[in-house]
């Protein structure tokens, strides 16, 4: 392992949790056991960040695409976001936590809305990490959706820049992701942060969500210690 006090750590890690149906399957699980071991891992994986210094931590919880799912597995789903904000809150924020929600969150209904803007508004003071959770999140319509609130705002074609267009989007105010993680062995971005993901370090395992642990994790930095970034320019 790289030596932990001089390693370069990711400002930002933004994870694709795959794996969790495969992961249920192969123990003869329904696949909402897979989805329950995998919010343990949620829980893992916001530890390790805090306890690593990562300061941006992005999960990539329900895709837009994921309502394409069978009614029960998205209420199954719907039902384990719930659960999870209304046990790990406190503990949260009393980890200096400030949780983030993108994505169109109004489709999960009234109630699990209400209590993430509760949420969202109880931890916005915390500066230890900021959990960014995409929930019905999708890179495209992030990037329409900025398009029409510039569109919205007047803003006048010569204004238009690169710094402009990110403050319209979803993340408006998070840094890119410096390293993105996906489990389970596909290697796919599959619509998630499209624009925001330009340079980050892509990094896939074969592990399934639900058995990512803190190991994990740390190896995930020791590879990214090992890349270099060049965003475009030569070898200094
Ligand atoms: C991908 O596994 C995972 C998801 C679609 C949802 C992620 C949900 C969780 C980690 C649990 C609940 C979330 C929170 C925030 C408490 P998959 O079902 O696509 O797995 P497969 O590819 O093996 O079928």
């Amino acid at each position: 392992m790289a030596d932990l006090s001089s390693r370069p750590i990711p400002l930002h890690v933004a994870i694709i949790m795959d794996g969790n149906g495969r992961w249920a399957t192969a123990r003869g699980l329904p696949r909402v056991a897979g989805h329950r071991e995998g919010a343990k891992a949620v829980r893992r994986a916001i530890e390790a960040a805090v306890s690593q210094g990562v300061r941006y931590l992005t999960l990539f919880a329900f895709s837009s695409e994921n309502w394409r799912r069978p009614a029960e597995e998205v209420a199954d789903l719907t039902f384990l976001m719930k659960h999870y904000l209304r046990s790990e809150l406190r503990e949260l924020h009393e980890k200096g936590v400030c949780l983030k929600v993108i994505g169109e969150r109004e489709r999960f209904g009234p109630t699990l809305c209400a209590e993430l803007a509760a949420a969202e508004e109880k931890t916005a003071g915390n500066t230890r990490l900021t959990l960014v959770m995409a929930l019905s999140y999708g890179g495209r319509a992030d990037i329409v959706a900025a398009t029409r609130r510039i569109i919205e705002a007047g803003v006048a074609p010569d204004a238009l820049n690169e710094q402009v267009f990110a403050r319209h989007l979803a993340t408006d105010g998070i840094p890119d992701p410096d390293l993105l993680i996906r489990t389970s062995g596909e290697e796919r971005i599959s619509n998630f942060l499209l624009w925001q993901l330009a340079y980050a370090e892509m990094l896939f395992t074969d592990v399934l969500w639900p058995d990512f642990d803190a190991d994990d994790f740390a190896r995930a930095l020791d590879e990214y210690t090992t890349r270099e970034r060049r965003f475009g320019a030569r070898p200094v």
